[in-house]
């Protein structure tokens, strides 16, 4: 006999994006322009709870307890239209997701909630996808999210095709024991969220150069990791995201995500790691700034953040796991 209900809960970590995902070739598949790596931290994560149920009238999605506003309702609908298309199901579902990290912090939740929505989503409506399909299915609610379906140090490929462009370990957790302290200097929801903000870049002439040249930090990258070398990585990691904010400044219309507490949580940085500090920053469509460090150097690193005036708040992330499911109920099989 059919179920009436089936339902899936799992467990998504957000990443920080180590070479920046900006501008997509294919924006409906979400083709990126070009490859990005990523680690997953393990402190901020999604638990995220889908029950299709046959009896329902419409999807109804709460995040973080209410109800979900229309902008987000609309684009967690058209996500599990994609999963009952690919599982061949017609319910109607009820999401619930949780994020641990103060939603108020303004930081991006998207990777791991669309992670988190993908693999909940798929396994409730029956299917039972690898970890490149469930990336790939990913990608499509939300770039970044494809790179949360992994644990560790993660790379996204760039690709032609939507079979060829997923994502994949590049190292585990315990490869490297790098910190992410993510000082909070705005709280503030960001003014241009991602899907916009990649669509505008292409109108900066900067974009160009930044795609062509990301292949080559990539290389650069991807060794300072495997070899655990973080002068490399500190290099090329802030080079990244200058480029990113440079494009996004040169955008029409052009997007300023910093505020002066921004620049001066960089600044510092700079100064720290020129006094023999491992740390360098990094800084997503928004105004927080990422430091990340080696674990040795974590303990000194926060205590003079904490110094700096106008950091409101300091979060503190370490290497996180894949997605996983925690709960199965009903039969999805039948
Ligand atoms: O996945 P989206 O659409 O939220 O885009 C993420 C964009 C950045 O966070 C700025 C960069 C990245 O690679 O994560």
């Amino acid at each position: 006999m059919m179920e009436k209900t089936r339902s899936a809960s799992a467990i998504a970590r957000a990443n920080i994006a180590l070479i920046k995902y900006w501008g997509n070739h294919d924006a409906n598949l979400r083709l990126p322009a070009n490859s990005s790596i990523s680690l997953t931290l393990d402190g901020l994560e999604t638990k995220t709870r889908v029950s299709f149920d046959d009896s329902l009238p419409a999807d109804q999605i709460h995040i973080n307890g209410v109800s979900a506003d229309e902008e987000s309702r609309s684009r967690v609908a058209t996500h599990l239209d994609r999963i009952r298309r690919l599982a061949g199901i017609s319910s109607f579902a009820i999401v619930e997701s949780q994020n641990n990290f103060p939603s108020g912090a303004g930081l991006a939740s998207s990777s791991s909630a669309f992670a988190a929505l993908t693999l909940a989503g798929v396994v409730a409506a029956g299917m039972q996808p690898d970890r490149k399909d469930l990336s790939r299915i990913a990608r499509m609610g939300s770039g970044s999210a494809c790179r949360s379906v992994l644990g560790g140090y993660v790379i996204w490929y760039a690709a032609q095709s939507d079979t060829e462009s997923f994502a994949e370990q590049l190292a585990p957790r315990e490869h490297w024991h790098l910190v992410d302290l993510i000082a909070i200097v705005d709280r503030q929801h960001k003014h241009t969220g991602s899907t916009l903000g990649h669509s505008l870049a292409d109108t900066s002439p900067l974009q160009p150069a930044r795609v062509s040249d990301a292949a080559r930090r990539i290389e650069i990258c991807r060794r300072a990791i495997l070899e655990r070398d973080f002068q490399e990585l500190a290099s090329v990691v802030e080079q990244d995201s200058n480029l990113m904010h440079a494009v996004m400044l040169t955008s029409t219309p052009p997007l300023m995500y910093w505020t002066p507490q921004t620049l001066e949580v960089m600044r510092a940085v700079y100064d720290w790691r020129d006094e023999g500090f491992d740390v360098c920053y990094t800084l997503d469509a928004g105004p927080n700034v990422h430091c990340l460090c080696t674990f040795h150097h974590a303990e000194e690193v926060k205590n003079r953040l904490e110094h700096i005036p106008g950091i409101l708040e300091i979060l503190e992330a370490h290497p996180g796991e894949q997605a996983q499911l925690i709960e199965v109920e009903g039969n999805p099989s039948h």
